[in-house]
């Protein structure tokens, strides 16, 4: 194993991010058998038959009754997911032509392709709460509605894909492994798939790292180079500081999120050090080191300001990233005419034989 979070369990405490998802899953198929009924009885308060449900641990479905405010912070914040998993394709697509190897290539088409999966599960997930998969596509290309601002940093070199496996989606594992225990049901489903396929991506990537770090001294500085570029930026994955987040208490309170940025983020800090040091390459820290008391790692908080101005348009890429996502949208159009006029085709001739 390469020292990544994704061992056996009886290589990692607890069974590791990975046990962790197998639990949520396990969970999930309990409160399934156990609540059977569907929904709020009819002459049940809804607003009591929600607060139960969530205080009970249990899953708010589709079907159930929810506050405006709970269905619009889910269809934020899956929009968002959903538009970084497409958006995402772009830095490592840029590299699919030029992977040093036909099994590289392989690789890595399919964690591209995974990466659509993911966006598409997320799209149906947020379907379910009443906004339609146009609306959402048109808010992206609006600028309406974000996306991870990681995206907007350009992928320089070969060693880039490694870091983005290992780095980003190991940054966004630690954040997603918590919503597979999420109060919606369609999106906590969609998480535990998303996750076991994050968790290959982060270990080709991590491969990937791990050969360039014990090729040649050339290879080894690329290797370097990129976690050099991709470490503070990942960091900021994980959103602002607690102080300055603005839907994190609410969002807890109704257990979409279970922990705070700052603590996932200190959990991805303290996952990294060891691969660091398996990859044999070094965190461009120089004030990372162990806090005995906290029994965690100290560690140089990225530039929240930078964040910022990503997330507000003027990142590297910002600008090519829509640009592209917009031709594409484009281009596909003759695809999704087709595609409706054949069902269209379809329903109609199923009314007449009906
Ligand atoms: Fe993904
Ligand atoms: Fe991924």
């Amino acid at each position: 194993m390469y020292g990544n979070d994704f061992a056996p369990p009886e290589d990692a405490p607890g069974g590791g991010l990975l046990g962790e998802v197998e639990a949520a899953e396990a969970a999930l198929r309990e409160a399934a058998a156990r609540a059977r009924r569907g929904g709020a009885a009819p002459d049940e308060d809804v607003e009591a038959y929600f607060a139960d449900v969530i205080n009970a641990d249990q899953k708010i479905e589709p079907r159930d009754w929810m506050p405006e405010a709970y269905r619009r912070t889910l269809i934020r914040q899956i929009a968002q997911h959903a538009h970084s998993e497409i958006i995402g394709m772009q830095p490592e697509g840029n590299w699919i032509s030029r992977a040093p190897s036909l099994k590289r290539k392989a690789i890595l088409l399919a964690k591209v392709q995974d990466e659509a999966g993911h966006g598409l599960y997320l799209y149906a997930a947020a379907e379910t709460l009443g906004i339609s998969r146009d609306e959402l596509v048109e808010l992206l290309l609006d600028g309406r509605q974000k996306y991870s601002s990681i995206f907007n940093y350009p992928t320089l070199t070969w060693a880039d894909v490694g870091a983005i496996g290992w780095l980003v989606d190991g940054a966004a594992i630690v954040n997603q492994v918590p919503l597979c225990r999420c109060s919606y049901g369609p999106y906590a489903r969609a998480m535990i798939r998303v996750c076991k396929e994050e968790s290959f991506h982060q270990r080709q990537g991590y491969e990937i790292l791990h050969t360039l770090a014990h090729g040649t001294e050339a290879q080894k500085a690329m290797a370097q180079d990129a976690v050099d570029r991709w470490w503070y930026p990942s960091l900021a994955m994980f959103g602002p500081p607690d102080g300055d987040s603005t839907h994190s208490a609410q969002s807890m309170a109704w257990k979409i999120k279970r922990f705070s940025n700052d603590e996932l983020r200190q959990r991805f800090v303290d996952m990294c050090v060891g691969q660091a040091e398996v990859l044999g390459l070094t965190l461009p820290d120089p004030d990372l080191r162990w806090n005995d008391e906290r029994q965690a790692y100290d560690y140089t908080q990225p530039d929240y300001a930078e964040l910022m101005r990503v997330i507000k348009g003027d990142g590297p890429c910002n600008r090519e990233r829509m640009a592209h996502r917009r031709k594409a949208h484009a281009d596909g159009a003759w695809v999704r005419e087709a595609a409706a006029a054949y069902a269209a085709k379809r329903a109609e001739r199923k009314a007449v034989a009906a």
